[in-house]
């Protein structure tokens, strides 16, 4: 492994940097590569076919234009499909992001439990085999948000989101207390974009939850993979690819992101392959 790792850090949009702001806390001597696979967002529309079919040749040619020491698959909707595919092909570390149910369930009193996720996460057999795997004695709700993801990179852009659209979102996941069971008390957030609208989440749910986020495990799991000590690197570098071509959004934006580091002018090139919807 190289002196200073390279972590690449994937996602379909802008969720994954919520992943990436963990890591960089981690590592702060890393140098990063975030991509975001705009040109084919929001993955949770697509079949589980359309998504294999362009993940795992796309973080092909990331690895081989980048070199990364360990790539972070920051996406619920993707990690959920390919990392079996990604493993078997590539022998780069992988890194994924799947619900967070073994930890929700440990924690949750009432044990009433609501998975938040796109509607291709909370469709996948992965996350049925974690509820199988991991909810015990807790009752688990499954809810895919058609809207969330897109909503909170809209927010993330300065875009005025109106409070009734994110209580739609949401309110699936808020069972009232019945004969059944108490009300649920935690919420998984499976999907990336969903921290970035975390403030509202709060704001907005009918009654106090405790929301999951797996961000800091998945930083210390990626720590503990490269091993080495997380030091100050004054010379680790940070870029971004959109791979639409877009312009990545603004220093302001990305900076809390990338531990206040700033990101490389050439970030916004195009990746150039055929075929790749770019
Ligand atoms: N950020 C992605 C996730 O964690 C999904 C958003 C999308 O639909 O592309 O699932």
């Amino acid at each position: 492994m190289s002196v200073i790792p390279t972590i690449l850090v994937f996602d379909s949009g802008l969720g994954g940097l919520t992943v990436l702001r963990e890591v960089v806390r981690a590592r702060q001597d890393a140098n990063y590569v975030y991509v975001a696979d705009d040109a084919f967002f929001p993955y949770g529309q697509h079949s589980e076919d359309a998504i294999i079919g362009r993940v795992v040749p796309l973080i092909g040619e990331l690895i081989d234009r980048h070199a990364p020491d360990l790539v972070v698959i920051a996406c619920n909707t993707a990690s959920t499909l390919v990392l079996a595919h990604l493993r078997a092909a590539y022998r780069v570390p992988f890194v994924g992001t799947v619900p967070a149910i073994k930890p929700a369930c440990a924690r949750s009193v009432s044990k009433q439990v609501s998975v938040l996720g796109t509607r291709g996460t909370v469709q996948r057999e992965y996350t049925k085999a974690l509820i199988r795997d991991f909810a015990k004695d807790c009752a688990v709700t499954l809810v895919g948000s058609a809207h969330l993801a897109s909503l909170a990179e809209a927010s993330l852009g300065g875009d005025p989101v109106a409070d009734e659209l994110i209580r739609a979102e949401i309110a699936p996941c808020f069972i009232a207390a019945s004969e059944a069971g108490p009300r649920t008390d935690t919420v998984v957030l499976a999907c990336t974009h969903y921290p970035l609208l975390r403030q509202r989440l709060i704001a907005l749910a009918p009654w106090p939850v405790e929301w999951i986020d797996p961000a800091p495990a998945i930083a210390r799991r990626v720590a503990n993979l490269l091993n080495g000590v997380a030091g100050c690197a004054p010379q680790a570098s940070a870029a971004m690819i959109m791979t639409s071509g877009r312009q990545p959004p603004p220093a302001r934006i990305l900076l809390p992101f990338f531990g206040e580091r700033l990101v490389a002018p050439h970030s916004n090139q195009r990746l150039p392959q055929a075929g790749l919807h770019c």
